[in-house]
């Protein structure tokens, strides 16, 4: 099943509760958006909520996926919100949800992202991610590349720190050149 993508959709109450149940899931199943399982989802909520607010009064935009009706993958475009910087964009909380994981869903949901992101403009989308769990390989494989490392910047447990990994990808001819 190929997922249809919306931007910015109206963040109506059931919307938020649909991300929220998601990001839950993904971070309980280990996932590396912000959290180390368990974790609940008033946490998580205490998070979204002033995300909802940077999407919905702000400059960050909301990217959503469904496959048929079901919400199963979610970015979010974070804004610079610095006039030098505002050529490129940075993504936040690249998750699909654990159950579908595995299916081409998160290519799809970045493939999604590469295409608004030149449609809106931008020269290079941006991403950093936790190192230890193979996710280098996939942004690898979406033709992203690691400009750079914060050693052991990201304290995930007692005597676990791991690199925080910076990944670019340029939308301009010269990333062909
Ligand atoms: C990372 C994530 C978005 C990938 O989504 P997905 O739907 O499972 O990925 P896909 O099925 O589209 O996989 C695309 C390719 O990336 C690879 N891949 C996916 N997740 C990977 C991982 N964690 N480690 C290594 N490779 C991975 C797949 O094997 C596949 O490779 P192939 O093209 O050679 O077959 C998803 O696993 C997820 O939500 N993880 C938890 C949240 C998270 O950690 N997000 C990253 C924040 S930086």
């Amino acid at each position: 099943m190929s997922l249809r993508f919306v931007l910015d959709p109206e963040l109506t109450p059931e919307l938020r509760e649909q991300i929220v149940a998601l990001w839950v899931d993904v971070s309980n199943a280990g996932g590396a958006v912000g959290f180390v399982p368990p974790v609940t989802a008033e946490r998580v909520r205490a998070t979204a909520e002033p995300m909802f607010v940077d999407v919905s009064d702000g400059p960050d935009r909301l990217l959503v996926g469904y496959a048929g009706e079901r919400l199963v993958a979610v970015l979010i475009f974070s804004d610079n919100r610095f006039d030098l910087k505002a050529h490129w964009c940075v993504l936040k909380r690249v998750m699909v949800h654990p159950d579908t994981q595995g299916r081409g869903y998160g290519a799809a949901l970045m493939r999604e992202a590469e295409r608004v992101g030149r449609e809106l403009g931008w020269e290079a989308l941006h991403v950093t991610l936790r190192d230890g769990l193979g996710l280098d390989r996939f942004y690898r494989g979406l033709g992203y590349r690691e400009i750079g490392r914060l050693p052991r910047a990201l304290r995930v447990g007692p005597g676990d720190d791991r690199d925080e990994i910076l990944m670019w990808l340029d939308l301009t001819d010269r990333a062909a050149a």
